[in-house]
């Protein structure tokens, strides 16, 4: 996977995502979401205030990261923890997206490996960190698995497609040592 790596992952930094990063971050999940289709959001349910939020959230009780090559994003990840007290250690709603030119070269795993060990350094240490994926994004899937994620579940029938099609949902969590 090393070997040959395309232009677009060379020299790609990864680094802390900031409330300026709120305009391409928001473009760079809408080209995944129009062209994956993979993420919760489709393109449209995704603006720059719903990012604003997410980084906001991600500020003060989770982790937000960017991947970026010459001042382009290629990747990103945030995640943060659900207002009550109680889930304080608890990063949830983590969304992750790698633009489809840059997929397959390492980012994805780059990007969440950097929340993983944002989550084990974080002032308490977080205890968990889960998300959802659909059934059939496998790739996603075997990404979490090789990080030392668990499915925990199945939510039969959580989602309908644009097309209409009923689809399962899956909850995998990663459980700091
Ligand atoms: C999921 C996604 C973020 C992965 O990013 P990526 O940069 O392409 O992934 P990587 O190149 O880092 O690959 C990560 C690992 O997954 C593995 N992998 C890739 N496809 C796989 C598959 N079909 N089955 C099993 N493992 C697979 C790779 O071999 C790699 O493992 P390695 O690092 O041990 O060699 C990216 O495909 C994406 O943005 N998809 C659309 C949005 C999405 O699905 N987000 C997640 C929603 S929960």
């Amino acid at each position: 996977m090393n070997s040959a790596r395309p232009p677009e992952s060379r020299g790609a930094q990864l680094r802390q995502a900031h409330l300026e990063d709120a305009p391409q971050f928001t473009a760079l999940l809408q080209e995944v979401a129009r062209e994956m289709g993979a993420l919760a959001r489709r393109a449209e349910e995704i603006d720059k205030a719903y990012l604003r939020a997410a980084l906001k959230a991600a500020a003060t009780r989770g982790c937000a990261l960017v991947i970026e090559a010459e001042g382009a994003l290629l990747g990103s990840i945030f995640t943060y923890a659900p207002e009550p007290a109680l889930f304080h250690r608890c990063w949830s709603n983590t969304t992750l997206a790698v633009i489809p030119k840059a997929q397959g070269q390492g980012l994805g795993r780059r990007l969440m490996e950097g929340v993983l060990a944002a989550g084990r350094e974080a002032t308490p240490p977080i205890d968990r960190l889960e998300l959802f994926v659909r059934a059939s994004n496998v790739s996603a899937q075997g990404l979490y698995e090789r990080l030392g994620f668990r499915q925990e579940g199945v939510l039969k029938q959580r989602l309908r497609t644009p097309e209409g099609a009923l689809e399962d949902d899956q909850l995998w969590a990663y459980y700091y040592p």
